[in-house]
């Protein structure tokens, strides 16, 4: 019996063995080349439909566009009030969400602009409800709002630290919450995350913003977990810093820079350009929205649960 065993164990590796070397083989010979280009990656999304919370401005907008030129029709989700108390900058205005509606317009989708807070679970399920109604799916959701503080430890107030909190975290959860019966029914979706090279560190000027985008890996791993098997991809966008109203405001400014009375998002940007392996210091909207794009389309089809740095190499010092 032992010797049957053993017998069978030693032909299931030498078969196991063969098979990758006839792998191996057929790549090198071109079979597997040949495979690959009847299959090549496909960028196009037509008929699909992408949510993007945050998406009247900045880093939402720009994954907004990227996806509509790929041909999805779009749903962009905002408070768009102008102001959240609490936060030090301005958030996006009514009028930014309907100049956002208008330029994925003239992309030739369809486009609904809806005004709600990720605060609300009622919020995004009603405006779920509406995407699926309006275009029949609900196929990409991107979890992209959020706000930030800037400051040392002790100086936040407890209505401070909780706004962040509540947007960056809860708000993330409640997307996640809205969107998962839906697409557990579909038995198709895929959910992108957008948290920040922040949540891949520890940062004495954003303690409350960086454990903030900590949580939202956290919560974008447990959600690829637990929808894996139904079919639902979950993955994470994270980005260094990127030239949006969110960092290039007076506020947020004039932390970063506290010794210069004119600071600038360019000096910012030049200032932390030395560090990193290629010469950038900070990203365009549109970068962070090409890499989104990665998990919006086949080209990740058996991926989930993954953090991508979007972040100049910044992170090639630290993350294993
Ligand atoms: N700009 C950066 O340097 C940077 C870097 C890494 C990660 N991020 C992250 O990228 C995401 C987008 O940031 P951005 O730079 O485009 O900022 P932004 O301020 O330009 O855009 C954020 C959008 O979210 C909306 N929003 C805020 N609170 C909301 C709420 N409660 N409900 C619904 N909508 C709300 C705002 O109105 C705004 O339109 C954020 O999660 C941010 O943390 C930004």
């Amino acid at each position: 019996m032992e010797k049957h065993h053993k017998a069978t164990r030693r032909d299931m590796i030498k078969k196991g063995a063969l098979g990758a070397a006839a792998v191996a083989a057929s790549t090198v010979l071109g079979t597997g080349v040949a495979q690959a280009a009847k299959n090549p990656v496909t960028y196009q999304l037509s008929g699909k439909t992408a949510f993007i919370t945050g998406g009247a401005r900045g880093i939402g907008l720009a994954i907004a566009e990227e996806m509509a030129k790929a041909g999805a029709n779009i749903v962009l989700f905002d408070i768009a009030s102008g102001q959240i108390p609490h936060v030090g900058y301005a958030v996006a205005n009514e009028g930014d969400l309907q100049s956002a509606q208008a330029t994925i317009e003239a992309l030739n989708v369809k486009c609904l602009a809806i005004k709600g807070d990720v605060r609300s679970r009622g919020d995004l399920e009603n405006a779920m409800k509406q995407a699926v109604a309006s275009f029949g799916s609900l196929d990409i959701v991107v979890a992209n709002a959020g706000v930030t503080q800037v400051g040392a430890m002790e100086e936040f107030s407890p209505e401070e630290i909780s706004v962040v909190y509540d947007i960056n975290v809860e708000g993330v959860v409640k997307t996640t919450q809205a969107a998962a019966p839906i697409m557990k029914q579909q038995k198709s979706g895929k959910m992108i995350f957008i948290a920040s090279a922040l949540g891949r560190m520890g940062n004495e000027l954003f303690p409350i913003y960086a454990s903030s985008k900590w949580a939202v890996i956290g919560i974008a791993k447990s959600a690829a977990l637990s929808y894996g098997r139904d079919n639902i991809l979950c993955n994470v966008v994270s980005p260094g810093l990127v030239k949006t109203k969110f960092a290039d405001n007076p506020y947020v400014l004039s932390k970063m820079m506290p010794n210069d009375p004119a600071p600038t998002f360019d000096k910012v940007s030049e200032m932390l350009r030395p560090g990193n392996p290629i010469d950038v210091g900070h990203l365009e909207p549109e970068d962070v929205a090409k890499a989104a794009m990665i998990f919006a389309t086949d080209a990740t089809a058996r991926v989930t649960g993954e953090v991508f740095d979007v972040s100049y190499g910044s992170l090639a010092r630290s993350i294993a």
